[in-house]
Protein backbone atom coordinates (compact mmCIF):
# COMPACT_ATOMS: atom_id res chain seq x y z
CA UNK A 1 0.00 0.00 0.00
CA UNK A 2 1.31 3.37 -1.07
CA UNK A 3 1.13 5.22 2.14
CA UNK A 4 2.32 8.83 2.90
CA UNK A 5 3.62 9.93 5.90
CA UNK A 6 1.97 13.58 6.31
CA UNK A 7 3.49 16.03 9.00
CA UNK A 8 1.78 18.79 10.27
CA UNK A 9 3.64 21.08 12.60
CA UNK A 10 1.73 23.90 13.63
CA UNK A 11 1.96 26.48 16.74
CA UNK A 12 1.01 24.48 19.55
CA UNK A 13 1.07 20.38 18.57
CA UNK A 14 2.98 18.62 15.85
CA UNK A 15 0.59 15.69 14.23
CA UNK A 16 2.31 12.67 11.65
CA UNK A 17 -0.60 10.87 9.74
CA UNK A 18 0.27 7.87 7.64
CA UNK A 19 -2.31 8.79 4.91
CA UNK A 20 -3.21 5.67 2.16
CA UNK A 21 -3.97 5.70 -1.27
CA UNK A 22 -7.41 6.03 -0.79
CA UNK A 23 -6.84 9.37 1.92
CA UNK A 24 -7.90 7.23 4.51
CA UNK A 25 -5.84 7.83 7.68
CA UNK A 26 -3.98 4.88 8.85
CA UNK A 27 -2.03 5.70 11.91
CA UNK A 28 -1.38 9.38 13.64
CA UNK A 29 0.62 10.11 16.32
CA UNK A 30 1.10 13.52 17.88
CA UNK A 31 3.19 15.95 20.19
CA UNK A 32 2.69 19.01 21.86
CA UNK A 33 4.86 22.01 20.81
CA UNK A 34 5.68 25.04 24.02
CA UNK A 35 5.30 28.58 23.32
CA UNK A 36 6.26 31.50 25.91
CA UNK A 37 5.64 34.66 25.99
CA UNK A 38 8.59 36.34 27.66
CA UNK A 39 7.52 40.01 27.41
CA UNK A 40 4.41 41.96 26.34
CA UNK A 41 4.11 41.08 22.73
CA UNK A 42 7.10 38.49 22.35
CA UNK A 43 6.04 35.16 21.68
CA UNK A 44 8.95 32.57 21.36
CA UNK A 45 9.15 28.77 20.48
CA UNK A 46 12.20 26.65 20.76
CA UNK A 47 13.76 25.70 17.22
CA UNK A 48 14.85 21.97 18.72
CA UNK A 49 11.91 21.23 20.47
CA UNK A 50 10.07 21.39 17.64
CA UNK A 51 11.81 18.89 15.61
CA UNK A 52 12.36 16.78 18.46
CA UNK A 53 8.15 17.09 18.34
CA UNK A 54 8.22 15.69 14.87
CA UNK A 55 10.24 12.88 15.58
CA UNK A 56 8.16 11.88 18.42
CA UNK A 57 5.00 12.04 16.12
CA UNK A 58 5.99 10.36 13.57
CA UNK A 59 7.73 7.45 15.75
CA UNK A 60 4.38 6.80 17.32
CA UNK A 61 1.98 7.21 13.96
CA UNK A 62 4.75 4.13 12.35
CA UNK A 63 4.87 2.68 15.67
CA UNK A 64 1.03 2.29 15.55
CA UNK A 65 1.27 1.83 11.75
CA UNK A 66 2.57 -1.91 12.78
CA UNK A 67 5.21 -1.86 10.31
CA UNK A 68 3.37 -0.06 7.63
CA UNK A 69 6.17 1.78 6.01
CA UNK A 70 5.77 5.36 4.12
CA UNK A 71 6.82 5.73 0.33
CA UNK A 72 7.54 9.53 0.77
CA UNK A 73 6.92 12.26 3.14
CA UNK A 74 4.75 15.48 2.80
CA UNK A 75 4.89 18.34 4.73
CA UNK A 76 2.38 21.07 6.21
CA UNK A 77 3.52 23.94 8.71
CA UNK A 78 2.83 27.39 10.68
CA UNK A 79 3.55 29.95 8.53
CA UNK A 80 5.74 33.03 9.13
CA UNK A 81 7.67 32.16 11.96
CA UNK A 82 11.17 32.36 11.68
CA UNK A 83 14.47 29.75 12.71
CA UNK A 84 17.96 31.20 12.62
CA UNK A 85 20.74 28.37 12.86
CA UNK A 86 24.51 27.43 11.76
CA UNK A 87 24.01 25.87 8.72
CA UNK A 88 27.55 23.73 9.67
CA UNK A 89 25.90 22.29 13.01
CA UNK A 90 22.19 22.93 12.97
CA UNK A 91 22.68 24.01 16.30
CA UNK A 92 19.23 27.24 16.43
CA UNK A 93 20.60 30.69 16.92
CA UNK A 94 17.86 32.54 19.58
CA UNK A 95 14.68 31.66 19.80
CA UNK A 96 11.73 30.80 17.22
CA UNK A 97 10.32 34.23 16.75
CA UNK A 98 6.29 33.24 16.28
CA UNK A 99 4.06 34.50 13.97
CA UNK A 100 2.24 35.80 16.76
CA UNK A 101 5.47 37.70 18.31
CA UNK A 102 4.86 41.40 17.39
CA UNK A 103 8.11 42.59 18.85
CA UNK A 104 9.27 44.06 15.09
CA UNK A 105 5.78 46.52 15.50
CA UNK A 106 8.48 49.37 16.10
CA UNK A 107 10.78 48.27 12.92
CA UNK A 108 7.65 48.01 10.75
CA UNK A 109 6.71 51.83 12.03
CA UNK A 110 10.05 53.02 11.01
CA UNK A 111 9.99 51.09 7.96
CA UNK A 112 6.38 52.47 7.16
CA UNK A 113 7.47 56.36 7.85
CA UNK A 114 9.91 55.81 4.50
CA UNK A 115 7.09 54.59 2.55
CA UNK A 116 7.96 50.81 2.52
CA UNK A 117 4.92 49.67 3.46
CA UNK A 118 3.29 50.48 -0.46
CA UNK A 119 6.36 48.82 -1.98
CA UNK A 120 6.47 45.42 0.21
CA UNK A 121 1.54 45.79 -0.41
CA UNK A 122 2.25 46.35 -4.40
CA UNK A 123 4.95 43.41 -4.75
CA UNK A 124 4.31 40.97 -2.08
CA UNK A 125 0.53 41.09 -1.29
CA UNK A 126 0.92 41.66 2.24
CA UNK A 127 0.51 44.57 4.72
CA UNK A 128 3.57 45.77 6.61
CA UNK A 129 3.16 44.20 9.66
CA UNK A 130 5.00 42.16 12.58
CA UNK A 131 3.26 39.00 12.03
CA UNK A 132 5.30 38.47 8.68
CA UNK A 133 8.96 37.14 8.68
CA UNK A 134 10.98 39.54 7.77
CA UNK A 135 11.27 41.84 10.49
CA UNK A 136 11.53 39.34 12.71
CA UNK A 137 14.52 37.71 10.70
CA UNK A 138 16.24 40.68 10.61
CA UNK A 139 15.43 41.46 14.17
CA UNK A 140 17.48 37.53 14.81
CA UNK A 141 20.39 38.29 12.91
CA UNK A 142 20.69 42.04 14.64
CA UNK A 143 20.51 39.84 18.08
CA UNK A 144 23.20 37.46 16.95
CA UNK A 145 25.41 40.30 16.23
CA UNK A 146 25.33 39.78 12.52
CA UNK A 147 24.66 43.76 10.92
CA UNK A 148 25.08 43.85 6.85
CA UNK A 149 25.24 41.40 4.59
CA UNK A 150 29.52 40.22 4.51
CA UNK A 151 29.18 39.46 8.35
CA UNK A 152 26.28 37.44 7.97
CA UNK A 153 27.43 35.64 5.52
CA UNK A 154 30.64 35.17 6.68
CA UNK A 155 29.08 33.69 10.56
CA UNK A 156 27.13 30.54 8.69
CA UNK A 157 24.42 31.57 10.15
CA UNK A 158 21.12 31.11 7.77
CA UNK A 159 17.46 31.51 8.33
CA UNK A 160 13.96 30.25 7.22
CA UNK A 161 10.74 30.08 7.77
CA UNK A 162 9.46 26.64 9.74
CA UNK A 163 9.12 24.42 6.48
CA UNK A 164 13.26 25.32 5.32
CA UNK A 165 13.91 24.24 9.50
CA UNK A 166 11.84 21.19 9.08
CA UNK A 167 13.51 20.00 5.01
CA UNK A 168 16.94 20.88 6.83
CA UNK A 169 16.42 18.49 9.31
CA UNK A 170 14.24 15.84 7.50
CA UNK A 171 17.44 15.69 4.43
CA UNK A 172 20.39 15.60 7.35
CA UNK A 173 21.23 19.43 5.90
CA UNK A 174 21.74 18.11 2.33
CA UNK A 175 18.37 20.72 1.40
CA UNK A 176 18.15 24.40 2.49
CA UNK A 177 15.50 25.33 0.70
CA UNK A 178 10.97 26.49 1.62
CA UNK A 179 8.38 26.15 -0.55
CA UNK A 180 6.94 29.35 -2.70
CA UNK A 181 3.66 29.82 -0.51
CA UNK A 182 5.88 29.67 2.29
CA UNK A 183 8.67 32.06 0.78
CA UNK A 184 5.21 34.50 0.43
CA UNK A 185 4.70 35.27 4.14
CA UNK A 186 8.30 36.43 4.54
CA UNK A 187 7.65 40.44 3.18
CA UNK A 188 10.63 39.32 0.60
CA UNK A 189 8.50 37.57 -2.18
CA UNK A 190 7.73 38.97 -5.12
CA UNK A 191 4.17 37.38 -6.15
CA UNK A 192 4.68 38.26 -9.88
CA UNK A 193 8.25 37.05 -10.36
CA UNK A 194 8.10 34.23 -7.67
CA UNK A 195 11.63 35.12 -6.05
CA UNK A 196 13.35 37.14 -3.69
CA UNK A 197 13.03 40.52 -4.23
CA UNK A 198 16.53 42.58 -4.08
CA UNK A 199 14.91 46.04 -2.48
CA UNK A 200 13.09 44.08 -0.14
CA UNK A 201 16.02 42.17 0.88
CA UNK A 202 18.18 45.58 1.31
CA UNK A 203 15.06 47.28 2.74
CA UNK A 204 14.59 44.64 5.92
CA UNK A 205 18.21 44.05 6.07
CA UNK A 206 18.15 40.38 4.95
CA UNK A 207 20.96 38.98 2.66
CA UNK A 208 19.76 36.57 -0.18
CA UNK A 209 22.38 33.91 0.79
CA UNK A 210 21.11 33.11 4.21
CA UNK A 211 17.68 32.92 3.14
CA UNK A 212 16.57 29.42 1.82
CA UNK A 213 16.41 28.59 -2.18
CA UNK A 214 12.46 28.64 -3.35
CA UNK A 215 11.21 25.71 -4.73
CA UNK A 216 7.11 24.77 -6.22
CA UNK A 217 5.34 22.71 -3.28
CA UNK A 218 5.66 19.74 -5.49
CA UNK A 219 9.15 20.18 -6.70
CA UNK A 220 10.27 17.73 -4.21
CA UNK A 221 12.33 18.63 -1.12
CA UNK A 222 15.25 16.06 -1.25
CA UNK A 223 15.10 12.66 0.47
CA UNK A 224 15.17 11.26 4.25
CA UNK A 225 18.21 11.07 5.90
CA UNK A 226 19.08 7.99 7.83
CA UNK A 227 17.25 9.45 11.22
CA UNK A 228 16.78 6.60 13.43
CA UNK A 229 13.19 6.79 13.30
CA UNK A 230 11.76 7.25 9.98
CA UNK A 231 13.08 5.26 6.90
CA UNK A 232 15.75 6.40 4.69
CA UNK A 233 15.56 7.77 1.18
CA UNK A 234 12.08 8.52 0.74
CA UNK A 235 10.78 11.66 -1.21
CA UNK A 236 9.55 14.75 0.65
CA UNK A 237 7.73 15.41 -2.05
CA UNK A 238 5.63 18.12 -1.07
CA UNK A 239 5.33 21.26 0.97
CA UNK A 240 2.51 23.55 1.99
CA UNK A 241 1.98 25.91 4.38
CA UNK A 242 -0.94 24.81 6.77
CA UNK A 243 -3.61 26.98 6.16
CA UNK A 244 -3.13 26.67 2.17
CA UNK A 245 -3.00 23.15 2.44
CA UNK A 246 -6.31 23.37 4.38
CA UNK A 247 -7.56 25.20 1.00
CA UNK A 248 -6.11 22.67 -1.06
CA UNK A 249 -8.21 19.50 0.33
CA UNK A 250 -11.01 21.63 1.04
CA UNK A 251 -11.11 21.45 -3.06
CA UNK A 252 -10.81 25.54 -3.13
CA UNK A 253 -9.18 25.87 -6.09
CA UNK A 254 -10.47 28.64 -8.25
CA UNK A 255 -11.98 31.72 -7.43
CA UNK A 256 -15.84 31.39 -6.06
CA UNK A 257 -14.70 28.90 -3.65
CA UNK A 258 -13.78 29.64 -0.28
CA UNK A 259 -12.17 28.12 3.20
CA UNK A 260 -12.32 29.63 7.08
CA UNK A 261 -10.05 27.29 9.14
CA UNK A 262 -10.75 27.91 12.83
CA UNK A 263 -7.52 27.67 15.29
CA UNK A 264 -5.88 29.66 17.49
CA UNK A 265 -6.53 32.26 15.39
CA UNK A 266 -8.72 31.94 12.21
CA UNK A 267 -7.39 32.21 8.45
CA UNK A 268 -10.40 33.10 5.59
CA UNK A 269 -8.53 32.09 1.94
CA UNK A 270 -10.12 32.53 -1.22
CA UNK A 271 -8.34 32.02 -4.40
CA UNK A 272 -8.22 34.96 -6.95
CA UNK A 273 -7.38 34.62 -10.36
CA UNK A 274 -4.30 36.93 -10.35
CA UNK A 275 -2.74 38.87 -7.53
CA UNK A 276 -4.94 42.05 -8.80
CA UNK A 277 -5.20 44.94 -6.47
CA UNK A 278 -4.91 44.31 -2.47
CA UNK A 279 -8.14 45.10 -1.03
CA UNK A 280 -7.55 46.85 2.22
CA UNK A 281 -6.73 44.79 5.10
CA UNK A 282 -6.62 41.58 2.70
CA UNK A 283 -3.76 39.89 1.65
CA UNK A 284 -3.04 38.65 -1.57
CA UNK A 285 -1.14 35.36 -1.43
CA UNK A 286 0.47 32.57 -2.81
CA UNK A 287 -1.56 29.46 -2.22
CA UNK A 288 0.88 26.74 -3.85
CA UNK A 289 2.74 26.75 -7.12
CA UNK A 290 2.54 23.83 -9.02
CA UNK A 291 2.52 23.83 -12.73
CA UNK A 292 1.50 27.37 -12.56
CA UNK A 293 0.79 29.82 -9.52
CA UNK A 294 -2.59 29.30 -7.60
CA UNK A 295 -3.07 32.70 -5.90
CA UNK A 296 -5.86 33.83 -2.76
CA UNK A 297 -6.85 36.36 -0.86
CA UNK A 298 -6.70 36.09 2.79
CA UNK A 299 -8.00 37.68 6.06
CA UNK A 300 -6.00 36.55 9.56
CA UNK A 301 -8.35 37.20 12.06
CA UNK A 302 -5.52 36.82 15.53
CA UNK A 303 -7.81 35.93 18.23
CA UNK A 304 -10.85 33.35 17.19
CA UNK A 305 -10.50 29.78 19.50
CA UNK A 306 -8.04 32.28 22.08
CA UNK A 307 -11.59 34.09 22.14
CA UNK A 308 -13.67 31.00 23.17
CA UNK A 309 -10.76 29.68 25.56
CA UNK A 310 -11.12 32.81 27.00
CA UNK A 311 -14.32 33.16 28.00
CA UNK A 312 -14.74 29.58 28.83
CA UNK A 313 -11.98 30.34 31.27
CA UNK A 314 -13.46 33.34 32.67
CA UNK A 315 -16.56 31.38 33.20
CA UNK A 316 -15.25 29.01 34.71
CA UNK A 317 -15.53 26.13 32.32
CA UNK A 318 -13.40 23.27 31.77
CA UNK A 319 -12.83 24.60 27.89
CA UNK A 320 -14.03 26.33 25.05
CA UNK A 321 -16.02 23.06 23.89
CA UNK A 322 -18.65 23.44 26.78
CA UNK A 323 -19.51 27.15 25.94
CA UNK A 324 -22.26 25.47 23.42
CA UNK A 325 -23.94 23.85 26.04
CA UNK A 326 -24.08 27.21 28.72
CA UNK A 327 -25.38 29.21 25.42
CA UNK A 328 -27.98 26.78 24.78
CA UNK A 329 -29.88 28.52 27.18
CA UNK A 330 -30.08 32.06 25.47
CA UNK A 331 -31.33 32.60 21.89
CA UNK A 332 -29.62 35.82 21.82
CA UNK A 333 -26.72 37.55 23.27
CA UNK A 334 -28.79 39.98 24.88
CA UNK A 335 -27.38 42.80 23.27
CA UNK A 336 -24.28 42.06 23.83
CA UNK A 337 -21.18 42.10 21.82
CA UNK A 338 -17.59 40.83 22.56
CA UNK A 339 -15.12 41.97 20.54
CA UNK A 340 -11.94 39.52 21.24
CA UNK A 341 -8.90 42.28 20.68
CA UNK A 342 -6.68 40.93 22.38
CA UNK A 343 -3.50 41.89 21.03
CA UNK A 344 -5.51 44.29 18.35
CA UNK A 345 -7.86 43.36 15.39
CA UNK A 346 -6.24 41.45 12.17
CA UNK A 347 -8.17 41.90 9.13
CA UNK A 348 -9.70 43.58 7.82
CA UNK A 349 -8.96 46.18 10.42
CA UNK A 350 -5.23 45.70 11.19
CA UNK A 351 -5.50 47.74 13.73
CA UNK A 352 -2.95 46.98 16.76
CA UNK A 353 -4.18 49.59 18.92
CA UNK A 354 -7.89 47.94 18.96
CA UNK A 355 -8.11 47.04 22.62
CA UNK A 356 -10.67 44.02 23.18
CA UNK A 357 -13.96 44.63 25.05
CA UNK A 358 -17.63 43.33 25.99
CA UNK A 359 -20.77 45.78 24.94
CA UNK A 360 -24.15 45.88 25.79
CA UNK A 361 -23.72 44.79 29.14
CA UNK A 362 -26.60 45.08 31.49
CA UNK A 363 -27.62 44.11 34.96
CA UNK A 364 -29.95 41.32 32.61
CA UNK A 365 -26.57 40.06 31.36
CA UNK A 366 -26.20 35.91 32.26
CA UNK A 367 -23.12 34.02 31.26
CA UNK A 368 -25.29 32.35 28.54
CA UNK A 369 -25.58 35.53 27.27
CA UNK A 370 -21.82 36.28 27.37
CA UNK A 371 -21.01 32.40 26.05
CA UNK A 372 -23.32 32.82 22.94
CA UNK A 373 -21.31 36.55 22.44
CA UNK A 374 -17.96 34.62 22.34
CA UNK A 375 -19.48 32.43 19.51
CA UNK A 376 -20.61 35.10 17.50
CA UNK A 377 -17.73 37.22 18.08
CA UNK A 378 -15.60 34.57 16.24
CA UNK A 379 -18.50 34.33 13.32
CA UNK A 380 -18.45 37.96 13.07
CA UNK A 381 -15.37 38.39 12.39
CA UNK A 382 -15.21 35.54 9.77
CA UNK A 383 -18.30 37.18 7.68
CA UNK A 384 -16.10 40.62 7.92
CA UNK A 385 -13.34 38.99 6.25
CA UNK A 386 -14.93 37.26 4.29
CA UNK A 387 -17.06 40.10 3.10
CA UNK A 388 -13.96 42.09 2.56
CA UNK A 389 -12.20 39.66 0.60
CA UNK A 390 -14.91 39.70 -2.05
CA UNK A 391 -14.98 43.21 -2.07
CA UNK A 392 -14.20 44.40 -5.93
CA UNK A 393 -14.29 40.61 -7.10
CA UNK A 394 -16.65 39.10 -9.44
CA UNK A 395 -16.51 35.71 -7.91
CA UNK A 396 -18.22 35.85 -4.52
CA UNK A 397 -17.97 32.67 -2.23
CA UNK A 398 -20.97 30.65 -2.52
CA UNK A 399 -20.34 28.31 0.05
CA UNK A 400 -17.34 28.81 2.52
CA UNK A 401 -15.94 25.73 3.70
CA UNK A 402 -14.96 25.35 7.43
CA UNK A 403 -12.37 23.23 8.87
CA UNK A 404 -10.27 23.76 12.28
CA UNK A 405 -10.99 22.69 16.01
CA UNK A 406 -14.46 24.89 16.89
CA UNK A 407 -16.02 23.54 13.56
CA UNK A 408 -16.87 20.70 16.72
CA UNK A 409 -19.57 23.29 17.84
CA UNK A 410 -23.22 22.82 15.79
CA UNK A 411 -24.18 25.95 17.07
CA UNK A 412 -21.28 27.76 16.65
CA UNK A 413 -21.26 26.81 12.75
CA UNK A 414 -25.05 27.68 12.48
CA UNK A 415 -24.10 30.88 13.85
CA UNK A 416 -22.00 31.71 11.29
CA UNK A 417 -24.14 30.47 8.50
CA UNK A 418 -26.46 32.99 9.64
CA UNK A 419 -23.98 35.80 10.13
CA UNK A 420 -22.60 35.30 6.52
CA UNK A 421 -25.75 34.84 5.29
CA UNK A 422 -25.22 31.55 3.33
CA UNK A 423 -24.42 28.16 3.44
CA UNK A 424 -21.02 26.52 5.49
CA UNK A 425 -19.79 23.09 4.57
CA UNK A 426 -18.14 21.87 7.36
CA UNK A 427 -15.34 19.89 6.94
CA UNK A 428 -15.77 15.86 7.98
CA UNK A 429 -11.98 15.44 8.76
CA UNK A 430 -10.58 17.39 11.58
CA UNK A 431 -6.58 17.08 9.68
CA UNK A 432 -7.50 19.22 6.73
CA UNK A 433 -3.48 20.86 6.29
CA UNK A 434 -1.88 17.24 6.90
CA UNK A 435 -4.46 15.70 4.46
CA UNK A 436 -3.95 18.24 1.32
CA UNK A 437 -0.25 18.06 1.42
CA UNK A 438 -0.24 14.44 1.81
CA UNK A 439 -2.65 14.75 -1.40
CA UNK A 440 -0.38 16.95 -2.81
CA UNK A 441 2.49 14.67 -2.30
CA UNK A 442 0.39 11.57 -3.75
CA UNK A 443 -0.03 13.70 -7.15
CA UNK A 444 3.60 14.57 -7.20
CA UNK A 445 4.44 11.07 -7.47
CA UNK A 446 1.74 9.85 -9.67
CA UNK A 447 0.25 7.72 -6.99
CA UNK A 448 -3.39 8.95 -7.81
CA UNK A 449 -4.75 7.95 -11.15
CA UNK A 450 -7.67 9.56 -11.49
CA UNK A 451 -5.61 13.59 -11.02
CA UNK A 452 -6.63 16.29 -8.32
CA UNK A 453 -9.11 15.11 -6.12
CA UNK A 454 -12.01 16.33 -5.41
CA UNK A 455 -13.28 18.68 -2.69
CA UNK A 456 -13.75 16.35 0.86
CA UNK A 457 -17.35 15.88 2.22
CA UNK A 458 -18.99 17.48 5.10
CA UNK A 459 -22.39 18.39 6.28
CA UNK A 460 -24.16 21.49 5.00
CA UNK A 461 -25.60 24.22 7.15
CA UNK A 462 -27.83 26.39 5.60
CA UNK A 463 -28.43 30.40 6.99
CA UNK A 464 -31.38 30.20 9.25
CA UNK A 465 -31.81 34.11 10.54
CA UNK A 466 -33.92 36.30 8.33
CA UNK A 467 -31.95 39.18 6.84
CA UNK A 468 -33.78 41.86 8.84
CA UNK A 469 -32.20 40.28 12.11
CA UNK A 470 -28.91 39.42 10.46
CA UNK A 471 -28.31 43.26 9.51
CA UNK A 472 -29.16 44.28 13.12
CA UNK A 473 -26.82 41.92 14.29
CA UNK A 474 -24.44 42.67 11.69
CA UNK A 475 -24.54 46.65 12.59
CA UNK A 476 -24.10 46.03 16.56
CA UNK A 477 -21.26 44.14 15.85
CA UNK A 478 -19.83 46.66 13.60
CA UNK A 479 -20.54 49.92 16.35
CA UNK A 480 -18.72 47.44 19.11
CA UNK A 481 -15.74 47.05 16.80
CA UNK A 482 -15.90 50.87 16.56
CA UNK A 483 -15.69 51.37 20.31
CA UNK A 484 -12.55 48.94 20.41
CA UNK A 485 -10.55 50.71 17.78
CA UNK A 486 -11.59 54.34 19.78
CA UNK A 487 -11.59 53.45 23.19
CA UNK A 488 -7.96 53.47 23.29
CA UNK A 489 -8.00 56.84 21.81
CA UNK A 490 -5.27 58.29 24.18
CA UNK A 491 -6.81 61.43 26.20
CA UNK A 492 -5.00 65.05 25.16
CA UNK A 493 -2.64 66.97 27.91
CA UNK A 494 -4.36 68.31 30.52
CA UNK A 495 -5.49 72.01 29.67
O1 LIG B 1 -0.24 32.04 9.99
C1 LIG B 1 -0.03 31.28 11.15
C2 LIG B 1 -0.62 29.91 10.98
O2 LIG B 1 0.00 29.25 9.93
C3 LIG B 1 -0.54 29.15 12.27
O3 LIG B 1 -1.31 28.02 12.16
O4 LIG B 1 -2.36 25.96 12.92
O5 LIG B 1 -0.27 26.72 14.00
O6 LIG B 1 -2.36 27.97 14.44
P1 LIG B 1 -1.59 27.10 13.47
Amino acid sequence: MDAVLSVDQGTTNTKALLVDAAGVVVARGSAPVGVTFPRPGWVEQDAAEIWRSVRSAVRDCLDAAGGLAPVAVAVSNQRESVVAWERATGKPIGPVLSWQDARAADRCDRLARTGLGDVVRRHTGLPLDPMFSAPKMAWLLESAGLSGPRATERSGVVVGTVDAWLVWNLTGGAVFACEAGNASRTLLFDLAALDWREDLLDAFGVPRTVLPEIRASDAGFGVTADLGFLPAGRPVAAVLADSHAALYQQGCRLPGTGKATYGTGSSVMAPVARPDDPRAGIATTLAWLTDAPTYAREGNIIASGAALAWMAQSLGLSGAADLEQVAKAADDTGGVHFVPAFSGLGAPYWDRSATGLLTGLTGGTDRAHLALAALEGVAHQVADVVEAIETGTEAAVEVLHADGAATGSGRLMQIQADLLGRPLRVADAPDASALGVATLARQALGLTGDGVPEATGGALVEPLMAAGVRASRRAGWAAAVARSRGAVVPPGPAT
